[in-house]
């Protein structure tokens, strides 16, 4: 069989050709949840939740639709409300700062570190008021943020912690799955993340009993777990209906044995990506020595940014932006954010940042590729 692939050479999303070579246990995964009660589709999830849970070494899971309504019920479950104030960054995608302001709190924005892109601890404590609440950091490109840095000034301050991974399944830190020193962590499952499903969705990690209390109330309606002996509905909160479709916990509890794999072959990858670009003008990123990232895309930064980019894609690689302009710059912010006054490792970032493609499908030989083309342009003088 012939798959469809994008029209790029080398692509983004080749995940067909994964889901193709283990096509015999989705559709058994899938046939049980059309073709059992609808029971079944609610065991399948809340046996994706148990696996995931598990493998993120985490005692709590609640899958929902997807990493922007996860990052809203995790602030909320959180106890985040108006007024309050969340110390976040402003390399993400839109869902970090929408995620804050939708429950009436103000990100207040810091910045990152050049090395690796995630907010940088040493300047968290100047922005931190009475009104502080929680940070919310993101392991952006899949680059783990030092949480646990950020944990020992959390505590110091009780304030909560939201880890955006939604980049990030697979990643690392002090040899442990992402989320340990967080109170809440957000993946996604949004197809072009490390563990993607064909649509959306996400999982909220959690160590916290009450926090996870909170995140399924609000997920499920506000409906008390347990139906009462009358057999009405027990509402003791206005929640959402946001749990993950379970066709998608098919699909992702299929693919959740091979994550560990994939997230290897990505490193494989951009060790390779390492090697050809050691010698040019591109700047690396560098990382922390307990940082085991995940690469959703290799990011790197390049002179002439934007002629570099439209070269790469003219040649058939499938480059992005992400995530430029900085998130305060889009229209929807007219007078900035708290705080983006004093952006400037990710202003510079996102004027310099290009995100080379990293796939577990590829072979060397794509890589390979990139890696010639991106060294003639680098050599080039008048881009
Ligand atoms: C850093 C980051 N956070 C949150 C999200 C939102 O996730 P979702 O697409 O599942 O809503 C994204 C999506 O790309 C993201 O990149």
């Amino acid at each position: 069989m012939n798959l469809p692939h994008d029209p790029f050479r080398v692509a983004r999303w080749r995940v067909n050709d994964t889901h193709f070579a283990l096509r015999e246990e989705i559709h058994a995964a899938i046939d049980r949840v059309l073709f059992g009660t609808m029971k079944t589709g609610y065991e399948v999830r809340e046996a994706f939740e148990a696996a995931f849970a598990e493998t993120m070494q985490q005692r709590h899971c609640v899958a929902v639709h997807s990493g922007t309504i996860g990052l809203f019920i995790a602030l909320r479950a959180c106890g985040i409300g108006s007024g309050d104030e969340v110390i976040t960054v402003a390399n993400s995608d839109i869902s970090t700062t929408a995620a804050i302001r939708h429950c009436g709190a103000i990100p207040i924005l810091c910045d990152v570190r050049a090395s690796d892109y995630t907010l940088d601890p040493d300047l968290i404590e100047p922005l931190i008021t009475p009104r502080t609440r929680a940070i919310l950091p993101v392991d952006l490109h899949g680059h783990p943020a030092n949480v646990a840095h950020l944990r020992t000034i959390a505590d110091r301050h009780g304030l909560r912690i939201v880890e955006d991974a939604a980049l990030a399944a697979g990643a690392r830190d002090f040899g442990k799955p992402l989320g340990a020193f967080a109170d809440v962590t957000v993946y996604s499952f949004a197809p072009l993340k490390p563990l993607g499903s064909v649509g959306n969705g996400a999982a909220l990690v959690t160590q916290d009993a009450d926090i996870h209390e909170q995140l399924r109330l609000l997920t499920y309606y506000g409906h008390a777990p347990g139906a009462p002996q009358s057999g009405h509905q027990h509402y003791i909160a206005e929640g959402y209906n946001t749990p993950l479709d379970p066709l998608q916990a098919a699909l992702l509890s299929v693919k959740l044995p091979h994550l560990e794999a994939w997230t290897h072959k990505r490193r494989t990858l951009v060790q390779q990506y390492e090697g050809g670009l050691a010698n040019t003008s591109a700047v690396l990123p560098g990382f922390r020595a307990e940082s085991e990232p995940t690469f959703r895309a290799y990011t790197i930064q390049v002179p002439r940014r934007q002629a570099v980019y439209q070269a790469l894609r003219d040649a058939g690689i499938e480059v992005v932006l992400h995530y430029a302009p900085a998130t305060y710059r889009h229209p929807v912010y007219p007078s900035g954010l708290p705080g983006s006054q004093a952006l400037r490792v990710t202003d510079r970032l996102a004027d310099e940042l290009v995100c080379l493609p990293v796939s577990p499908e590829f072979t060397h030989v794509e890589v390979e590729y990139v890696i010639d083309v991106l060294c003639r342009l680098l050599e080039e003088d008048d881009l």
